[in-house]
């Protein structure tokens, strides 16, 4: 069998947990294989809501495996709640999480690192979820990281005190910043403590394994590729590879087992925190679509930046995905607009194009076609015969712009509010 991947194809904030937990029901196996705490995945069903930021989105389907992958940069403390919290609505957590022994782990001081480097920056700050992801990928790719498997090993405590004490002198060079290295080191300390309830896997020879025995496996992206280390906005982006090819070098999977590739995207763009965003919109339209879309980070709270559909950032993405399928979310939330617009060029010193330039921060006047608004409430549409006309040239614009079917058109939060094309 193959992996299939679930990624993102904007800033984040596409909507992956709700189809992750839509999708999970066929695979036996879900696995994170980048970033970390700084996700934010919405889950609803009937009555319930969860955000999960470390623990993959198969979590509430009973006979799934959630791995956390080698590629992730895992924080136990905030792991350890989550699991609390999904155990007390009765769901057993520790049968259904196994952790891979070579994924990286956020200490405190990686959280510290990241907020006295974004106060440095001041206004070119990244905008950074403060989760301590850049820092603990640094170490990583420094070669003096802590992971998962390391707290097998007796001297697993000398090896943290060795990095808390690199953490502290990096600290002590910014001027004015603040700290106690110390103050979550117990609670830490304790969640690390937590993780030993759980197997502890060589994640890459258990995926191998089971993809040989017949078994599927469905890879859940967080963040988006806008914000990958090398293809997004750099350096307005996060530490991970946030691609398709990130599920292999995250799982430790050889790119011939990877499957269908779903390419997630929501009807209009959004964006938290700094960066560039060519179709942002500061009006009263940007404004109703943060509200209708309650867009509002899940992590952090913050509200996110809105603006119109962008054709070249998406095409861009599905070209580095090798996207097959598109699943479109939150068309609902332009229920009432006369008329919705897609980018689909940059002008660029008079020039239009329709490729991501090496700048997108420099002066992009975006190229936009306007479409009729269906001005119909969609949320409660279950049948393609049923959509509006005006909301199947939207979608059918984009499938002919993208050469990628629109498979799934999620209407809403809940998992019955999807639609299968
Ligand atoms: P999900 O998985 C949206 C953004 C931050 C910041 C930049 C770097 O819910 O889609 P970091 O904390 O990674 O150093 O922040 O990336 N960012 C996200 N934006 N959704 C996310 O995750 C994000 N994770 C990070 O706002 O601009
Ligand atoms: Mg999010």
């Amino acid at each position: 069998m193959k992996a299939d991947v679930v990624l993102g194809l904007q800033w984040g904030d596409e909507g992956k947990g709700k189809i992750v937990d839509v999708l999970a029901g066929k695979y036996p196996i879900v696995a994170r294989f980048q970033g970390g705490a700084n996700a934010g995945h919405s889950i609803h069903f009937g009555e319930t809501s969860f955000v999960l930021h470390t623990v993959p989105s198969g979590v509430f389907h009973e006979g799934t495996t959630n791995i956390i992958g080698n590629g992730v940069v895992f924080d136990p403390v905030i792991f350890k709640k989550e699991c609390k919290e999904i155990e007390a609505l009765g769901i057993p957590v520790r049968e259904r999480i196994a952790l891979s022994k070579r994924a990286n782990i956020i200490l405190p001081t990686h959280k510290l690192l990241d907020a006295a480097s974004e106060s440095a920056m001041g206004k070119g700050k990244i905008g950074s979820t403060l989760k301590g992801i850049g820092p603990c990928y640094t170490d990583k790719t420094a070669r003096r990281g802590l992971r998962i498997g390391d707290i097998l090993q007796p001297d697993f405590k000398k090896k943290f005190e060795n990095l808390k004490s690199i953490h502290i002198s990096e600290l002590n060079s910014f001027k004015g910043f603040r700290y106690d290295a110390s103050e979550h080191e117990e609670e830490w300390m304790d969640a690390i403590e937590f993780l030993r309830n759980f197997r502890i896997i060589d994640g890459e020879y258990f995926l191998n394994n089971a993809l040989a025995e017949g078994k599927s496996c469905l890879a859940e992206g967080a963040q988006g590729t806008l914000l990958d280390v090398d293809f997004g906005e750099y350096p307005f982006v996060t530490s991970s590879s946030t691609i398709c090819a990130g599920a292999c070098t995250g799982l430790g999977l050889p790119p011939k087992s990877i499957g269908t590739v779903y390419g997630i995207f929501k009807a209009y763009c959004t964006r938290v925190g700094s960066g560039p965003f060519p179709t942002e919109l500061f009006d009263a339209t940007g404004e109703e679509l943060r509200k209708r879309g309650m867009e509002y980070g899940a992590t952090t709270g913050r509200p996110r930046r809105t603006g119109w559909l962008d054709m070249v950032a998406l095409k861009y993405a599905i070209m580095i995905d090798g996207v097959d399928e598109l699943i479109m979310m939150k068309a609902d939330v332009m229920d009432n607009l006369d008329t919705i617009k897609i980018c689909t060029g940059y002008e660029v010193n008079g020039k239009v194009t329709d490729k991501m330039p090496f700048y997108t921060y420099s002066d992009i006047v975006p190229v936009y076609r306007e479409f009729k608004g269906w001005k119909k409430s969609l949320k409660d549409i279950r049948k393609e015969s049923d959509l509006p006309a005006e909301f199947l040239s939207y979608i059918d614009f984009i499938e002919k712009e993208t050469h990628v079917p629109v498979k799934v058109v999620s209407l809403g939060p809940d998992r019955d509010q999807t639609l299968f094309r």
